[in-house]
């Protein structure tokens, strides 16, 4: 096991009723003017703003609004919300959604307090050091970023869809009401599922040796996320279900599944070309590359326990020890069923990819990874097994 630092200050607020609290909660960590940042229609459309207003109106603390937060969010509502912040001496950011408002007001938060050019933190040129604190109210189980250090925003200009982050933006507090996720289109959710399930395989695929405890746990967290996905496949009113699939997708990316471990985060390299290349959706975009990732890795890598122990305790595959390689690859046909149950994508076809466009692709994606050490020849390769699913098997 590696040596490891361990940082999660966030207070989380769960279950019904929780958002509630959201201005007691603002004030009790120094909010005199808030941001109160959301997206598209959802949070009309549920009467979650409304209420959320009415909270911060009884408790007479003053606010003001900025709707209209993108999925795979863009700079331009940033330097809109700079703007603001900075006319209205705003102290404090509540976003209201999903990791598209919350990478948003986490931009928005660093960027209001420093000198030059928010985009400066995405492109590599400076740190988040100073932030305004933000809290946050969920709406979608997914990204993680309600306890995560990190952002990810798309500088529109060029498409570059880049990530940032430092423990300063890390939320103050999160509310995460299950109930809220019930508004959910069926896609969104399982877009949301995939999404934290491959936050834990990009921690789990590693070479670091004695860290059966984080193994463990991280086997345990994707097997409740398969079994509680089924449920709300069937009921997405199922309460528990819901429930344990916002903590987990929590859990997934709040770092305590990672620690002392090598890391590899190649899959999420590659899936952040795919959604600004085709506009795709987060999750959408890591169905289609984990698969073609695994299978890479089965024909390349030397040691392929990762991919075999995954099979066996996760996806019940029988051990078969005269073919280890074939034992890896029927947990591999396993995760494809498993997400064409959950009517997620699983090709670059299927989200309207073709050939000629991994060129492209491949000669934009930051290369990453350790697991698989990502080349451009890698990545070309990983794209061409992700075209059609009788590639993957
Ligand atoms: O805009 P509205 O109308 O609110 O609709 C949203 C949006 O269309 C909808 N939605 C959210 N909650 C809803 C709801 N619809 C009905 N009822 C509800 N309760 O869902 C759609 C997707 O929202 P979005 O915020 O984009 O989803 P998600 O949470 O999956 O966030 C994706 C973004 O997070 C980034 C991704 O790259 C992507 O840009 N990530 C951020 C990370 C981080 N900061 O730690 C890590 C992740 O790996 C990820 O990269
Ligand atoms: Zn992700």
């Amino acid at each position: 096991m590696n040596n490891f630092i361990f940082y999660s200050p966030t207070k989380f607020i769960f279950g019904k009723d929780s958002e509630k609290k959201v201005a007691s909660l603002a004030r009790e960590y120094g909010a005199t003017r808030v941001l109160l940042l959301y997206g598209g229609k959802s949070a009309l459309q549920s009467g979650l703003l409304a209420r959320v207003k009415r909270y911060f109106e009884e408790a007479k603390l003053d606010y003001i609004e900025l709707g209209g937060v993108e999925p795979n969010p863009g700079d331009d509502k940033v330097y809109e919300g700079i703007e603001k912040v900075r006319d209205y001496g705003i102290d404090f950011i509540v976003a209201m959604g999903g990791g598209s408002v919350i990478d948003t007001a986490k931009a928005i938060a660093a960027g209001a307090v420093y000198d030059g050019d928010f985009w400066d933190f995405y492109c590599g040129k400076a740190e988040m050091k100073q932030a305004l604190p933000l809290g946050t109210i969920l709406t979608i189980a997914a990204s993680g970023s309600e306890g995560s250090s990190s952002t990810v925003i798309t500088k529109k200009s060029t498409m570059e869809k880049r990530g940032s982050g430092g423990d300063i933006v890390r939320p103050v507090f999160s509310i995460l009401n299950p109930m809220l996720t019930m508004t959910l289109p069926k896609e969104q959710t399982f877009y949301g599922v995939m999404d934290m399930m491959s936050h834990i395989l990009e921690r789990y695929f590693s070479y670091t040796e004695d860290v059966d405890l984080t193994s463990g746990l991280c086997e345990s967290v994707l097997a409740s996320i398969i079994m509680n996905a089924r449920i709300v496949l069937e009921n997405p009113r199922d309460y528990g279900a819901r429930a344990n699939l916002m903590w987990a997708g929590t859990m997934a990316h709040s770092g305590i599944l990672g620690v002392g471990r090598k890391q590899d985060w190649g899959s999420h390299s590659l899936g952040h070309e795919l959604s600004s290349f085709y506009g795709t959706a987060h999750g959408a975009t890591l169905a289609v590359v984990f698969p073609a990732w695994m299978r890479y890795a089965l024909e390349h890598n030397e040691d392929i326990t990762s991919l075999v122990e995954l099979a066996i305790n996760v996806w019940d595959v029988p051990f078969e020890p005269e073919d280890i390689k074939n034992t890896a690859l029927s947990g591999i046909k396993s995760f494809l069923s498993y997400l064409k149950e959950l009517n997620l994508p699983i090709t670059l076809e299927e989200i309207g990819g073709k050939e000629d466009d991994i060129k492209e692709l491949t000669d934009k994606v930051i290369l990453r990874g350790n697991y698989i050490k990502l080349t451009r020849e890698i990545v070309r390769e990983i794209f061409e097994l992700s075209l059609e699913k009788n590639r993957l098997i």
